[in-house]
């Protein structure tokens, strides 16, 4: 179904206009409409099979992030998030690049790496080089074992092996194989730890040493997403600041960030605000892509920004995120989750690799976002005005006097919950 990602006044609507609009443009399903306007998305006896010890669930405010285009396509973008200004700032970041032609993504193959620990080989070149030698015969074992990723296309297809700590003590001399896996479109953690197990055996036999650990790498530096955006100035002019000076800002405050740990790491974890909800909202393990992302960005040596920002000779804002994105859109709570089910209906991917490209993209967007505010206002302008109307509503506001009462908070400056109540009270006499 196409869809177009702008919904002008969206935020304007209450909740359930909101949810009223998503039913008129997905045509939803009875059991979605149940998800949507009931009041339990993930009922306990879902989660009772997700988790241990269940004793309840733990829900998150859902938003939808707007004017996303990417490679041509438009989103609406599910975000489970509970920080304020995030899908606000993300949506605002689309729609000025939409005006430029929208994101553009691309998506390496989607490679696993498991791997297997092999210590205690009286010879590690020689257990080297029966592994290698024996490459095929493994890699043949390891698809062996999970046959059913070889009918979707995908499967085991390569293998090296390290040898690490070489000459040193007897716990750190080790050898490392690495099995690399075409996962498809799951995220592959299963897939690789039931491939890493079922080689212990013939590793030891091949190099006379004792397996240990048998496990997915999350440091998925073959399963790679990239974003870029190019933006002219003059649609990043906002007050009191030219176009010029706000893509200036911006690029000083990425160079702050490449250079300097410390402001590195904040820089990256207003990427990850755009990208973690969006892989929460898809059932997919968000610590998995945090991991992963954050050691890309420090594989140069230093801990660094996971964005680029420069000018080119026009003058253009030109950005780049690429980040490792191991997703999947089969498998694990992806497809077991309700709300999660609805996600992907309201996204509209078809495959691990679209999922990683829109993700990228939101990254991309959170963080020009974040370094617009930082370079030009502050960020707690635009948070204060956001915040206003949630003090509004815990005054008790409803409808047309949210905006009313929360505007009023803003240009006082005192925006308390008891300063709403007496303007509340005032404007409803
Ligand atoms: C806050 O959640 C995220 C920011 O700190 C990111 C940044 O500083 O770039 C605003």
């Amino acid at each position: 179904m196409k869809v177009t990602s702008r919904i002008p006044g969206f935020y304007k609507m209450s909740v359930e206009e909101r949810k009223d609009k998503l039913n008129d443009l997905f045509d939803l399903t009875v059991e979605d409409q149940a998800i949507l306007f009931g009041n339990n998305s993930l009922p306990e006896g879902i989660a009772d099979k997700m988790i241990e010890n269940v004793i309840g669930t733990f829900s998150l405010p859902l938003g939808l992030g707007l004017n996303f285009l990417i490679d041509g396509k438009d989103y609406i973008i599910p975000m489970a998030v509970e920080e304020p200004s995030i899908v606000a700032s993300a949506s605002y970041i689309a729609k000025i690049v939409r005006e430029t032609g929208g994101f553009k993504t691309e998506a390496s193959e989607r490679i696993m790496i498991g791997q297997i620990q092999v210590i205690g080989c009286p010879d590690f070149e020689m257990a080297k080089e029966k592994v290698l030698q024996e490459k095929e015969m493994l890699i043949n074992a390891a698809n062996d074992a999970y046959p059913s990723l070889l009918k979707r296309g995908g499967g085991a297809v390569d293998l090296d092996v390290r040898i690490i700590n070489e000459g040193q003590s007897k716990f750190s001399q080790m050898l490392i194989i690495h099995i690399y896996v075409n996962t498809c479109d799951a995220m592959g953690a299963n897939i690789i730890n039931t491939m890493a197990e079922s080689l212990a055996p013939v590793v030891e036999h091949l190099t006379a040493g004792k397996v240990y650990l048998r496990i997915l790498s999350n440091y998925a530096d073959r399963c790679l997403a990239k974003a870029t955006c190019k933006i002219p100035p003059h649609l990043l002019e906002s007050p009191g600041f030219s176009g010029d000076e706000v893509v200036d800002g911006i690029v000083y405050a990425y160079e702050f960030a490449a250079s300097d740990p410390y402001r590195a790491v904040t820089h990256n974890k207003g990427i990850m605000n755009g990208i973690d909800p969006v892989i929460i909202a898809t059932g997919n393990d968000w610590r998995a892509v945090e991991a992963g992302a954050h050691a890309y960005a420090a594989r140069n040596g230093q801990y660094s920004s996971m964005t680029t920002w420069s000018k080119d000779k026009q003058g253009n804002l030109v950005g780049e995120l690429e980040l490792p994105m191991s997703l999947g859109i089969v498998g694990g709570a992806s497809r077991v989750h309700p709300m999660a089910k609805l996600a992907y209906k309201i996204l509209g991917v078809t495959s691990a690799k679209e999922l990683a490209k829109v993700v990228i993209s939101v990254g991309l967007a959170q963080n020009l976002g974040a370094l617009k505010a930082l370079a030009t206002d502050g960020i707690q302008k635009g948070h204060m005005a956001l915040h206003s109307r949630s003090v509004a509503v815990a005054a008790g506001a409803t409808g047309d006097m949210i905006d009313k009462v929360a505007q009023k908070l803003v240009e006082e400056n005192e925006i308390r919950v008891g300063y709403a109540k007496t303007l509340l009270k005032e404007y409803v006499k």
